[in-house]
């Protein structure tokens, strides 16, 4: 097998586990189009099943379209672009989940890079907003979330033309001998 920073394979449906993982990229340039409500239900609910601390499953969401979305997209410097996304998917760690914060926060983590893996699967791009996590409290007002709910981070999702072109540091970087 040869490996290459770009990718090894096409994307298109079907396509395999390994696939989609090296072929995904961040999008943050939509199409006007809408997501089925049934193709967004399948991809949370593939999400559902991410491994969690004692199965604690302590992740939420709400999936955020229209003048919400507009007005959380204000409250992030990527906002011009992250509100031609078709939805968001807002996700929080339900802190009434006493398990362990940090396995909790790894597990939220886990879900959202699910949720971007099942919408490429299905040719939806995505993008993983942090830069939004300073809003937090205007994010959970605005969306009448409770305080207990920490928010975690913005899941942008639509269908695209153009994927952005990112690399990967050579493989040697990353394993220590
Ligand atoms: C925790 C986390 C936070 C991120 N926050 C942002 C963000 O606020 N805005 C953005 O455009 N991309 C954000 N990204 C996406 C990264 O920039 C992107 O994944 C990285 O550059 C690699 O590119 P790729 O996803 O195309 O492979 C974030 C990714 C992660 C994992």
């Amino acid at each position: 097998m040869v490996f290459s920073n770009y990718g090894v394979f096409k994307d298109g449906e079907n396509m395999n586990l390994i696939e989609a993982i090296t072929t995904r990229r961040s999008v943050r340039e939509y199409l006007n189009k809408d997501i089925d409500s049934h193709v967004l239900e399948q991809i949370l609910r593939a999400a559902l099943w991410t491994p969690s601390g004692k199965n604690g499953q302590p992740w939420r969401f709400k999936i955020v379209t229209g003048k919400e979305k507009e007005a959380i997209s204000k409250l992030s410097v990527y906002g011009s672009w992250m509100k031609n996304a078709a939805c968001f998917v807002v996700v929080f760690l339900d802190k009434s989940h006493s398990y362990h914060y940090i396995k909790n926060v790894q597990s939220c983590g886990a879900f959202i890079q699910n949720i971007m893996l099942a919408a490429h699967s299905l040719n939806i791009g995505s993008c993983w907003i942090g830069e939004i996590l300073s809003q937090s409290k205007n994010v959970n007002k605005l969306l009448g979330i409770a305080d207990n709910m920490e928010l975690i981070g913005i899941v942008t999702l639509g269908y695209y033309d153009v994927k952005s072109i990112t690399t990967r540091k050579a493989f040697e970087e990353f394993e220590l001998r």
